[in-house]
C-alpha cells in the first residue's frame, strides 16, 4: 500500500515527512482547532458547514482563519483525489504555529501550522452498528466552552476510553445537574413521548453538523422535534436514543449502564432517521 500523501503548511508530504516543531502551541498549550469531513462516494458532505464552524472556532481562540472557503476546499478535494479515498473523512487541524519562547501570552507575529490527512473508512456508520451500540454514563468534568471545537479533548479520551474498559462503544457526559449534555465524540438524541429530543446548541455541547443534520431531515419529514435538553432518568425511559456524528451516522442505542432502551433495538424513529439521512448523503 502507498503511504498516504497528507497536506502540511501548502504542501502535500508522504505522512513520514511531515513534521511540526516541538514549540508548536498547539502542541504546548491545545491552542487548535480541527474539523472532520466526511467523503462519500469520492464527495466532500457539507463542507461549507464545516468551513463555518472551524473559522467560528479560530476566531474564538484569537487565530486568523489562514484560508479562503475556495483554498480550504482545494486542500479537502486533493486530499480525496491523491489519496483516491471514496468512503471515510477527512481531518483537519490549524493551529496557532511555533513561536520562539514558551510564553502564556500569545505571539505577536503568529504563525499558524495548518495539516490536514485522508483515511478510507470500511463503510458508513449504520451499517456497522444495525443492532444499536452499549453506552455508558460518565460525569461532565468539561470547560464552558464546548461549542469550540479545540484539540483540548482529554476529558473525552478518558471518557472514551472508560466505555471502552466496560466494553461499550461511547460514553455519556452528564452534568452534575443530571442533564444530560453529548457524547465523547458525538451527539445525543432521545425520543420522549413520541418528540425527538436533544441538548439545545449551547456553550455545554459542540455544533455537531450531523445534529444539524438530523434536525433538518426531522423537520423536512414533519417528525416533532426540540431542542430541550432532557435528564439521565428521562434517557433511561426513552422509547429510543440514538447518536449522531460525522464517523458514526446516526448510530441507535442499545443499552445505556446496562439498561437496555425501549426493546433494546433500533426503535421506528431512529430507523426512519436513519433513512432520511442515507438520503440526504446522496
Ligand atoms: C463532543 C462532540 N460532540 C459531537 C460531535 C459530532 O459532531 P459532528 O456531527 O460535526 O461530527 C463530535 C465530533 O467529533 C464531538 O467531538
Amino acid at each position: 500500500m502507498p503511504e498516504p500523501t497528507v497536506y502540511l503548511n501548502g504542501h502535500y508530504v508522504n505522512i513520514a515527512d511531515a513534521k511540526v516543531s516541538i514549540l508548536d502551541r498547539g502542541l504546548l498549550f491545545g491552542e487548535a482547532i480541527y474539523e472532520v469531513v466526511r467523503v462519500h462516494k469520492g464527495r466532500l458532505f457539507r463542507l461549507d458547514e464545516h468551513y463555518r464552524r472551524m473559522c467560528c472556532g479560530l476566531k474564538a481562540i484569537r487565530i486568523r482563519p489562514p484560508f479562503t472557503p475556495r483554498g480550504y476546499a482545494r486542500i479537502f478535494e486533493e486530499l480525496t483525489a491523491r489519496n483516491g479515498v471514496r468512503c471515510g473523512y477527512i481531518y483537519m487541524q490549524v493551529t496557532r504555529g511555533a513561536a520562539p519562547e514558551r510564553d502564556h501570552r500569545l505571539p505577536q507575529t503568529p504563525s499558524p501550522t495548518v495539516f490536514a490527512w485522508a483515511r478510507q473508512t470500511p463503510m458508513p456508520g449504520w451499517v456497522r452498528f444495525p443492532n444499536g451500540v452499549a453506552t455508558v454514563s460518565v460525569p461532565d468534568p468539561r470547560w464552558q466552552r464546548c461549542d469550540i471545537k479545540t484539540t483540548m479533548l482529554l476529558a473525552n479520551t478518558l471518557a472514551k476510553q472508560h466505555a471502552a474498559d466496560a466494553g461499550a462503544f461511547e460514553a455519556i457526559f452528564v452534568a452534575e445537574d443530571g442533564t444530560v449534555r453529548e457524547g465523547s465524540s458525538t451527539s445525543v438524541f432521545a425520543v420522549l413521548n413520541g418528540v425527538l429530543r436533544t441538548h439545545p446548541a449551547n456553550h455545554r455541547i459542540l455544533p455537531s453538523i450531523t445534529r444539524t443534520l438530523v434536525l433538518e431531515a426531522a423537520r423536512e419529514a414533519g417528525i416533532g422535534h426540540r431542542e430541550e435538553a432532557f435528564s439521565y432518568e428521562e434517557m433511561l425511559d426513552a422509547a429510543e436514543v440514538f447518536l449522531a456524528s460525522t464517523t458514526c451516522d446516526v448510530c441507535p442505542i442499545a443499552t445505556i449502564d446496562g439498561h437496555k432502551i425501549g426493546k433494546g433495538v433500533p426503535g421506528p424513529m431512529t430507523k426512519k432517521l436513519l433513512r432520511l439521512f442515507a438520503k440526504k448523503l446522496g
